[in-house]
């Protein structure tokens, strides 16, 4: 009955749960995360996280409106973008700031219609008064990485070409990058691809990362992998598994897009302090990620970038946007970097 009530709110991570529960016994991680894996490389995926639609008509009264646009219809990406809808009436309009949302779920499952990403979307898009642009991007094994990182790329591309009449509400030169999990791993990624090209990417001015849980691994187990090994909803049959599905074929977890930190860490992170980009990274002790995440803002410090870790007590991995009362702290951050 808890994981049916569960499944409304957290979507991935409710079969995150069910995998936990499996962890102690002899598990096939597979069956834990409901996936078949097909002769042909392509993966079936037997449990389908509830899934919501935009809400795009203003007479209605919600306080946040929200549509679908495709962005690259050959390789099938779209975003769902979320607007205030108070921003419609408001005159002169005000400018308000730009969030890209990359949602989780191990670069294997999700989109921006599944209803964890879409609810923490609406709550934020109301609570700060931002635009709010969530991507969908390609999904491992059928489009290993890079792929989610070039539609992530592209995605910042179409914002800035885009006539759309909501995103006129936004101030193209408050752009933040946020993502959660498997999407803080994007938006990190994506951060260090826009650095090297901002002047294509003008009008549009990114400002900082905002980081949540972000999804980074290594050959060699951090300390919170060792301590939290049999505790958490992510065992470490899970989290290697994603990284064999997910990293391009032949790379191990200490390929850059896992591990962040090898040789020193990317070189393009000199450019971050250069452009005065922020960087908040959010975690708490309970989830088996928060020692990578701590070694993140270590190198993000020894680079001189202006990084903030927000560190909680307790929780667990998927905490600061599939609790509300958690996603509030990340809002909170929001409101003083605007
Ligand atoms: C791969 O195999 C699965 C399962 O047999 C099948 O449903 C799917 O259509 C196949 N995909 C391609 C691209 O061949
Ligand atoms: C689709 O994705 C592939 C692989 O990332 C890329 O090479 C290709 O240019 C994309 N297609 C279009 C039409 O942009
Ligand atoms: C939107 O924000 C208002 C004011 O802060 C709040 O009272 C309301 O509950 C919020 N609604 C949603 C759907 O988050």
């Amino acid at each position: 009955m808890i994981l049916l009530t569960m499944v409304t709110a957290f979507s991935i991570y409710l079969i995150l749960i069910h995998a936990s529960m499996l962890a102690n016994s002899a598990m096939d991680p597979y069956k834990a995360l409901n996936i078949i894996l097909n002769p042909n490389g392509t993966l079936t995926r037997l449990s389908i996280p509830p899934q919501s639609p935009p809400s795009p008509d203003p007479s209605l009264p919600t306080p946040v409106l929200s549509k679908d646009l495709p962005i690259n219809k050959f390789n099938h990406t779209w975003a769902r973008i979320y607007l205030p809808h108070k921003a419609l009436h408001h005159s002169p309009r005000p400018k308000l700031p730009l969030i890209v949302f990359y949602h989780g779920g191990g670069f294997i499952f999700d989109s921006p219609a599944s209803i964890y990403s879409h609810d923490f979307c609406i709550r934020m898009t109301n609570a700060t008064q931002s635009v709010v642009v969530s991507v969908d991007y390609r999904l491992a094994p059928e489009h290993r990485l890079p792929a989610a990182y070039e539609d992530s790329v592209e995605a910042l591309h179409w914002i800035k070409a885009s006539n759309d009449a909501w995103l006129r509400h936004a101030d193209y030169s408050r752009c933040y990058l946020m993502g959660e999990s498997a999407g803080g791993n994007i938006a990190y990624t994506v951060g260090l691809r826009a650095a090297a090209e901002v002047d294509k990417l003008k009008p549009l001015k990114i400002k900082g990362l905002i980081l949540i849980q972000p999804f980074f691994g290594g050959r060699k187990r951090s300390p919170s992998e060792i301590r939290l090994a049999e505790k958490t909803i992510i065992p470490l049959l899970i989290t290697d598994l994603i990284w064999k599905l997910s990293l391009p074929v032949g790379a191990d977890r200490d390929h850059p897009y896992s591990n962040p930190t090898v040789n020193g860490g990317d070189k393009i992170l000199d450019k971050f302090k250069v452009y005065g980009w922020r960087v908040a990274v959010f975690g708490c002790e309970g989830d088996v990620l928060v020692d990578r995440e701590r070694e993140l803002v270590k190198l993000l410090e020894q680079k001189g970038v202006h990084v903030v870790g927000k560190f909680y007590e307790g929780g667990r991995h998927g905490i600061f946007v599939g609790d509300p009362s958690m996603s509030v702290q990340v809002f909170r951050l929001l409101k003083t970097l605007h």
